[in-house]
């Protein structure tokens, strides 16, 4: 690993063309946020974020504690295309207040820089939210069953270590190329250290800090998510385990699994990749009070 800080944390720095400073109600009310929903997406999903804010996403009080989302994005195309997404944005932010975009390139190398980007904006503005969920746009979150997770956490209200997900332990950085691929000079490991898949992971409002601070001084890998591993092994901390979160998507192949079934989905925490019609199908139909699931699919 080389350590360049200097020259990092130059290139960490970019302005804000949208913002949120009091989607927290202000750093000191922060503490009243529950779940903060920390949702990457690029200028193009309109789609994807139409329909997560009015299904899983959307911002409510659930079981007594508060849910709010953020779409964090940089810029996309160059030109009159640009000026166009950009727009959009803008229209999208004006009505909706729920988007944070950056004046960097949202390309898939730049996603650790979009993810400390946030975390700086975190700690300005929203440093005492209990706990965060981390993933992409075009997954299944039940987030009814996560609040119903963490407030089930024995000696946690988000000031203790939790990061939790898909865990990956041993993965090898791809050598060849690919969108994957990271050259030695980036990192020379041969193994990734533990991380949770990016698609989607729960961590505390404690951790998210911890990792913003180790981030000071660690070069910026490409791979967002296994760069938080490497955060949090600086720190001393350890991703974990959630049989909930199936951020690589269902494995349909064994158990006569249904991806579109509901009853399924009502006792997972996260499934990768969706349609978003599927998607905005799929929560209605959970939140069906005639829903009936006689098998308990929990695995
Ligand atoms: C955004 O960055 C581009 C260069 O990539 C620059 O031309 C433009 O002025 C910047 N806009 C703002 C508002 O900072
Ligand atoms: C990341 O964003 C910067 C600023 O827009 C851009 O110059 C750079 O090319 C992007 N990097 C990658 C790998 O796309
Ligand atoms: C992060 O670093 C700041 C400044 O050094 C410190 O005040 C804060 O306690 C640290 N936060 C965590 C969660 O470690």
């Amino acid at each position: 690993m080389q350590l360049r800080p200097k020259m990092i944390r130059h290139c960490r720095h970019f302005p804000m063309l949208l913002d949120v400073p009091d989607k927290c109600g202000g750093a000191s009310q922060s503490a009243e946020v529950f779940l903060l929903l920390v949702i990457k997406s690029s200028p193009v999903n309109y789609d994807r974020r139409e329909v997560l804010r009015k299904t899983w996403a959307e911002e409510r009080e659930q079981n007594g504690v508060w849910i709010r989302r953020l779409f964090i994005s940089g810029t996309m195309d160059s030109g009159k295309e640009k000026e166009r997404l950009n727009k959009l944005l803008e229209l999208e932010h004006s009505e909706h207040n729920d988007i944070l975009q950056w004046n960097f390139s949202d390309t898939f190398y730049n996603l650790t820089l979009k993810q400390i980007l946030f975390l700086e904006w975190m700690e300005r503005n929203c440093p005492n939210a209990r706990f965060l969920l981390n993933g992409d746009d075009d997954v299944f979150a039940n987030t009814d069953n996560m609040v119903q997770y963490l407030q089930g956490l024995e000696d946690n209200d988000g000031s203790k270590h939790l990061f939790t997900g898909q865990l990956n332990v041993g993965m090898v950085p791809v050598r060849s190329w690919s969108k994957y691929f990271v050259p030695v000079q980036v990192h020379e490991a041969d193994e990734f250290l533990p991380y949770c898949s990016g698609g989607g992971f729960l961590l505390s409002g404690y951790t998210a800090m911890v990792i913003y601070n180790m981030s000071q001084s660690i070069t910026l890998l490409p791979i967002d998510d296994a760069y938080m591993g490497m955060c949090l092994s600086k720190a001393g901390l350890e991703p974990s385990n959630h049989v909930g979160v199936r951020a690589a998507g269902l494995d349909t192949s064994s158990n006569n699994i249904d991806r579109h079934d509901p009853c399924v989905h009502k006792e997972l925490l996260l499934v990768h990749k969706f349609p978003t019609s599927h998607l905005y199908l799929l929560w209605n139909r959970i939140h069906d009070p005639k829903l009936k699931c006689f098998v308990s699919t929990k695995l």
